[in-house]
């Protein structure tokens, strides 16, 4: 906060000090800011960053931006060459225009989102040029500039015989370019599941809870969804402590930790079905918004709690109409064993409660119905809490990562309530209608906690081209917002 940094500052790979020698296998790329002008007739208005440059090769730039073609349109880039012995390539993007700030309407930064997408498009084009450092103009704050470089640069490809060209990006500091500053930015990783489950054991207070723990805790709901797998299931339990009061009451934070959803004996079709590995992306934004807390040394206590397991289709699965009893006591009619998620994170929410959380805040990939209402746009929010809305949203406006708000109402309550055999009903009883809304409802029955939000983040899972700053693929949202909500909290009272 106040300094540039990356998301996951650990594994971080950065060379700091290390600057373009002039030979060949030390290329170094820049990436610099330019503003729209209000009227396009009177020349180009550059980033403090840019401007700079611009007098270091005495006007040269601006000189080649007005011949070289119409001005830059927001998140537009174009390259030059040999204008500065430093950099093999000079990436201009465009910034859009200058000082547009919070958006009412879009319910975000426009100005942070702007540099996050010229940034990432700059990267990404000098990353085409395999240019292995690059360098990032601020473009007036930092913190948005080093998220666009770095999301802007991942690609998942840890698989792949043929890797994307490694790019290093660093951050400008300085004003002047001769000699000046460059500050490293990590690289984010994505760590093999169980390695980073064992780091995560060693690093953070972190406990792997196996299946006879979950029995003692007679979490049925969940064990009734993991039976159907040969995996065993594990239950994720990390602490932080970062907050000067070790026995301050905590944030919990729970995340739905489906990892492979077949939907059970009501399978899913087979079209589309891999996505649903990424069904554990709850426990993911979870377990990295901690990770990240920890590594900010935000003064906050967090609890994060993960019920991981598959939801599979064996001889001992679930089955339609059979009836199981959560941690509370409450007892539930599985109509449809492909709404699993609800039913493990029942079970999580009621332990949640007993930690005395200030807060409980939940995540999961919940409903094929949350996508269809608000598509990639926003994570759903329901909640209990005017006050816990307010954080969320503050923090979601700051990280372009956005939320909204959806209803809790008894309309809904009812719909999951009457149930023929039990107390509740996994399904609503109108089944389609209002599917995202019947979920929250349901999640609802097993919440006695004041400061209680369930994010359905399922429309978010993905990205196709979306958010132009991030590529194709699962797209770790929310954690920059949860990061930002634990910001948030942890400077109130
Ligand atoms: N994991 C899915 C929801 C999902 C769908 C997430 C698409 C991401 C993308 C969830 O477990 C599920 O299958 N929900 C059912 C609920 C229904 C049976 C009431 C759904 O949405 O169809
Ligand atoms: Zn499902
Ligand atoms: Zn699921």
């Amino acid at each position: 906060r106040g300094r540039p940094l990356a998301l996951c500052s650990h594994g971080g790979t950065g060379r700091p000090g290390s600057r373009y020698s002039g030979s060949a296998e030390t290329l170094s790329g820049l990436v610099l800011g330019v503003y729209e002008k209000e009227k396009d007739d009177d020349g180009v208005l550059f980033t403090e960053a840019a401007a700079s440059f611009d007098s270091s090769v005495s006007g040269k730039l601006r000189e080649l931006l007005s011949l070289s073609g119409p001005p830059l349109k927001l998140g537009k880039s174009r390259v030059f060459y040999g204008l500065h012995q430093d950099f093999a390539s000079v990436a201009v993007v465009g910034l859009g225009k200058k000082g547009v700030g919070v958006c009412g309407k879009e319910n975000w930064d426009n100005c942070k989102e702007n540099i996050r997408a010229a940034v990432s498009a700059g990267c990404r084009q000098l990353q085409d040029l395999e240019i292995p450092q690059v360098e990032v103009d601020p473009c007036g704050d930092g913190q948005s500039a080093a998220e666009g470089a770095l999301l802007g640069l991942f690609e998942y490809d840890e698989l792949k015989s043929k890797k994307k060209f490694p790019v290093t990006p660093q951050l400008h500091v300085c004003a002047s370019w001769e000699p000046h500053t460059v500050y490293p930015l990590g690289r984010i990783k994505i760590r093999p599941c169980h390695r980073f489950l064992r780091w995560l054991t060693n690093r953070y207070n972190a406990s792997q809870k196996p299946q006879s723990w979950i029995e003692s805790e007679q979490m049925g709901a969940y064990l009734s969804v993991s039976k159907g797998s040969e995996e065993p299931p594990v239950f994720l339990e990390l602490h932080y402590t970062g907050s000067p009061d070790s026995s301050q009451a905590p944030l919990v934070l729970v995340g739905k930790g489906i990892t492979f959803d077949s939907g059970g004996i009501s399978l899913k079709p087979s079209s589309g079905m891999d996505a649903m590995r990424a069904d554990m992306g709850g426990a993911a934004t979870v377990c990295s918004a901690i990770v990240t807390a920890a590594a900010l040394k935000l003064p906050i206590n967090i609890i994060g709690l993960a019920p991981l397991c598959e939801n599979m289709p064996s001889g001992k699965a679930n089955k339609p109409g059979d009836v199981v009893r959560a941690k509370n006591g409450k007892t539930i009619q599985v109509d449809n064993t492909d709404a699993e998620g609800r039913l493990i994170l029942a079970d999580a929410l009621c332990y949640a409660h007993s930690f005395n959380p200030r807060a409980v805040v939940n995540a999961a990939t919940l409903t094929g119905a949350m996508d269809v209402a608000l598509g990639s746009a926003a994570a759903g929010v329901f909640t209990n809490s005017n006050w816990l809305w307010e954080q969320l949203h503050k923090a979601s406006v700051i990280t372009g990562d956005r939320v909204w708000r959806m209803p809790l109402f008894q309309h809904y309550t009812k719909q999951v309530t009457e149930s023929a055999l039990a107390d509740l009903n996994n399904i609503g009883k109108y089944s389609r209608s209002g599917g995202a809304c019947t979920a929250a409802a349901f999640l609802r029955e097993f919440v006695t906690a004041n400061h209680w939000a369930h994010l359905d983040i399922a429309g978010v899972m993905t990205n196709k081209d979306e958010v132009p700053y991030l590529r194709k693929g699962m797209s770790g949202r929310p954690t920059r917002t949860l990061v930002e909500f634990a910001a948030v909290l942890a400077t109130e009272p």
